[in-house]
């Protein structure tokens, strides 16, 4: 099969609504919410039922055509069931799904590629890991493997940060709406400040400095109250903590740090890899090479694959040292290098960061004259736009109006943010200039109507 072009890959009339949710959606909504754990948590946001999805679109059960601004939470890279991706994962499924670790030509293929794509430092001289098929468990092995190489147990994070929600994942992560509930989880965790320009005093050379010295006291101390660090966890950009982008010296600031401690610096690329940021890797904005880099998300391309990539001196486990029974699904493997051979072969890398620039730039007219628009940043189609009240404290009742208005004109957004009043847009980066056009009009025009 050829490559599509991204502009074959979409439903042409997207958007096209009419009222939604339809009927159908309603009814689909209403028997899950009758059957279904009630742990779920999308439709109570957005009570759509999707049918069919295609590159930066989606329709819904009624009918109704969707511009996509969350791309399944930075899942769909190169879009919904892209033929170039779904083509070869379904070859793959008819022929040999499941084959636990033994070698096949796709396992083996999709490690070389991602060697080919790997951070600089990183590049040939590293080992990759498969466990279970979520981010959260490549977190729990990047845990696993930090402590194996050092003989520690204390782990370092941030404030704001989101790691996952298994136990060691979420010991992580500093979000304690949902992981208060089942404490105590793993004892030795710290959290340092993470720099946050928009909502920190100082200027950004004194958040990094502050942040860096949280760390530095924690790994270097005595009276700091970390015995034994095994290693510093950071989001190169936070994902669910807002689209918080860190200033310059801040990753490069924790490199040292660990270089100096001879601690493993974990670099969390599950929702900032794949190509998403304009790099590969977030880490590459920041000249930064991490020793352990957990990877998810886009990485299957729509079917579920985690992996770590990690320095080649780390292969501290031996055998079974990090598994699972789904310990890389091929199909998913299979989806993946074609999703890489398409990023690649279209330069989407390119493609994140001028949509991404203009989009910025779109959202920044709307910032200078609404007060509402406290600050839109990112990187690449990585990209935060935080609301806030008249006294500019975080807006969440108006960020929850902006995104009904948005879904109600066809255009699908999402939230995040320690105030949950950050817009979040991390669309497929095969959008096109036209339809970012479109969606970001309208999500513009939501604003408005709900500031007036
Ligand atoms: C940075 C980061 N790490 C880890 C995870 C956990 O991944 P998963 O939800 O696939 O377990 C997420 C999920 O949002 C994430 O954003």
């Amino acid at each position: 099969m050829d490559l599509p072009a991204i502009e074959e890959l979409h439903f042409e009339d997207a958007p096209a609504v009419d009222s939604p949710p339809g009927p159908e959606s309603r009814r689909l909504v209403r028997r899950q919410a009758e059957i279904e754990s009630g742990a779920v948590l999308y439709p109570t946001d957005v009570p759509i039922a999707f049918e069919n999805g295609k590159g930066a679109t989606l329709k819904d059960v009624d009918g109704n055509l969707y511009l996509d601004f969350f791309a399944g939470i930075g899942v769909l890279n190169v879009g919904h069931a892209n033929p170039y991706v779904t083509e070869a994962a379904v070859e793959q499924a008819e022929r040999l799904p499941h084959t636990l670790d033994f070698p096949t030509r796709t396992r083996v293929e999709l490690i070389e590629t991602l060697d080919e794509i790997a951070p600089e430092g990183l590049r040939g001289r590293n080992r990759v890991n498969f466990g279970g098929p979520t981010g959260s468990d490549a977190v729990e092995a990047t845990i696993k493997l930090a402590k194996r190489v050092t003989g520690n147990d204390g782990l370092i994070a941030f404030r704001g940060s989101f790691h996952g929600e298994t136990s060691g994942a979420y010991s992580l992560t500093a979000d304690t709406k949902y992981k208060r509930h089942y404490t105590p989880l793993l004892p030795e965790v710290e959290h340092a400040r993470y720099p946050y320009p928009f909502r920190q005093d100082g200027s950004p050379e004194e958040l990094v400095e502050r942040a860096l010295e949280d760390v530095q006291t924690l790994l270097g101390d005595r009276y700091g109250g970390m015995a034994n660090p095994a290693g510093v966890w950071v989001e190169p950009i936070q994902g669910e903590g807002g689209t918080v982008v860190p200033p310059e010296g801040f990753l490069s600031g924790l490199r040292d740090l660990c270089d100096e401690y001879e601690v493993p610096l974990i670099v969390d690329e599950i929702q900032t890899g794949m190509g998403r940021t304009g790099e590969w890797w977030a880490s590459e904005h920041y000249d930064v090479t991490p020793d352990i880099m957990p990877m998810a998300k886009a990485l299957g391309s729509g079917f579920p694959l985690s992996g770590t990539m990690y320095d080649e001196n780390l292969d501290a486990w031996g055998p079974g040292g990090h598994t699972g029974t789904f310990r890389g699904f091929n199909p998913a493997m299979r989806a993946s290098i074609r999703a890489i051979e398409y990023t690649r072969h279209h330069d989407l890398l390119a493609h994140a960061r001028e949509l991404g620039a203009f989009i910025v730039d779109r959202l920044a007219e709307c910032e200078a004259e609404n007060p509402h628009v406290g600050e839109v940043r990112g990187k690449g189609l990585f990209v935060g736009l935080e609301l806030v009240t008249d006294d500019g404290e975080p807006a969440p009742d108006l960020l929850e109006t902006v995104r009904t208005t948005c879904y109600e004109n066809g255009v699908l957004v999402w939230a995040g943010g320690r105030g949950d009043n950050v817009i979040r847009l991390l669309p497929p980066l095969v959008m096109t200039e036209a339809q970012a056009e479109t969606g970001i009009s309208i999500l513009i025009d939501a604003i408005e109507s709900a500031t007036d």
